[in-house]
């Protein structure tokens, strides 16, 4: 409520506050399992979040554009048009939902005109918890819902993922936009990325809490990492395309990975497979482990999860080691791991709900003393996805 509010009163500021305005939200997402599969045709599975961003909205006569964030009111006004929707290095933030209208027009969904727009997001940015994918969403629910485009909400999701890959230029997967877009109060989502083949597995957790760590180091850098992981599964994949007849790592099987291994013939792009293919394993596990209610191996899943990225695929680093191998160390933790791209942002926590106090206190003070700095916690719900409000 407290964020809506902040919207429309900054609407109101900026852009005046008559006529039909209209109020929309989309939600941020966490990935419990399945990390860096997702442009590998693996699994994954993210669950919407209730943090999210919030967007006043006004249409004007002309095609004028006019984008305003509370998180950015150094950036001022981004002026732009419908004609001619381009990259622009100055217009920071704004290029998300430029990218995204930019995206839905090239699909043949054309705005008629233009609209003065204000955003407000609770999700904390840089956080790897999906601010991007967040207002690439919710600007396409915009969209939808102000000029009658007919698209649904994996479409929702497919010209967010575009507008990010071409318009931005981080050639990310699906997780995030789907998980944004189909996300379902107290669902995770269990998505198979070569189909798009989803379900819905209920994760109201008796007496566990879902911990969000955040080690409050920014991504940056991590973007070109992660193009770099990305080109180096790709080569994996080619190298094993020599012997056996698989489209993505996905595809691939633990026992028949360990017979084709031999053909990669590189000590790091082997790692870089076999995480592909282990995490893959370790999801379709982890939502079969949820299904028999059985939460302590979906815990120990986690933790072999991490385990992975940080020795295999190499994206944890200092900051997120250190939160959860502190995490791990607690009484009532049932796993923990990092989650999204890494190199930074958070991880994430299974915690009992009588221990979290504890937890966080300790954590906090392990980290602290390490790193030089604080993390924050965040105890998160799983939400609905973009809706007006
Ligand atoms: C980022 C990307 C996703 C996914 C994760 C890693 O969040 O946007 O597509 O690859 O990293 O699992």
């Amino acid at each position: 409520m407290e964020a809506e509010k902040t919207v429309r009163e900054s609407f109101a500021r900026i852009f005046g506050g008559d006529g039909d305005i209209r109020c929309y939200f989309a939600p941020g997402r966490v990935n419990l399992i399945g990390e860096h599969t997702d442009y590998n045709g693996g699994h994954v599975f993210p669950c919407a979040l209730t943090i999210g961003t919030y967007a006043a909205v006004r249409k004007r006569d002309d095609r004028k554009l006019r984008l305003y964030s509370e998180n950015f009111p150094d950036d001022g006004v981004c002026e732009s048009s419908l004609d001619g929707l381009v990259y622009r290095t100055e217009d920071g933030w704004a290029n998300y939902p430029k990218g995204v209208i930019n995206e839905a027009a090239k699909r043949g969904y054309e705005a008629d005109v233009g609209f003065d727009i204000a955003f407000y997001g609770n999700i904390p940015n840089g956080s790897g918890l999906s601010s991007s994918a967040s207002i690439e969403v919710l600007t396409g629910e915009v969209l939808r819902d102000m000029y009658g485009f007919d698209y649904d909400q994996i479409t929702n999701a497919l010209i967010g993922q575009a507008a990010e890959n071409a318009f931005i230029g981080v050639n990310c997967g699906i997780m995030d936009q789907f998980a944004v877009a189909m996300g379902r109060k107290d669902k995770a989502i269990f998505l198979d990325t070569a189909t798009l083949a989803y379900e819905y597995a209920p994760i109201v957790l008796d007496g566990v809490k879902i911990v969000i760590m955040n080690t409050n180091k920014k991504r940056g850098l991590g973007d070109s990492k992660y193009n770099e992981r990305r080109a180096e599964c790709e080569e994996a994949l080619h190298r094993l395309q020599s012997i056996v007849n698989i489209a993505t790592l996905g595809a691939l099987r633990e026992e028949e990975f360990e017979r084709c291994k031999h053909v990669i013939g590189d000590e790091v792009l082997l790692r870089r497979a076999r995480h592909a293919v282990t995490e893959n394993a370790r999801t379709i596990r982890a939502v079969e482990a949820l299904a028999k209610g059985d939460i302590n191996e979906f815990g120990q899943l986690m933790n072999a999860s991490h385990r992975s990225l940080r020795d295999d695929y190499e994206v944890t680093g200092r900051e997120l080691d250190t939160l959860t191998e502190a995490a791990w160390e607690q009484d009532g933790v049932i796993g923990a791991r990092m989650t999204g791209a890494g190199f930074g942002g958070c991880c994430v926590s299974l915690v009992r709900e009588e221990c979290v106090e504890a937890m966080t206190r300790a954590v906090s003070e392990i980290y602290e003393t390490k790193i030089g700095y604080p993390p924050s916690f965040y105890v998160v719900s799983v939400g609905d996805g973009p809706r007006r409000i």
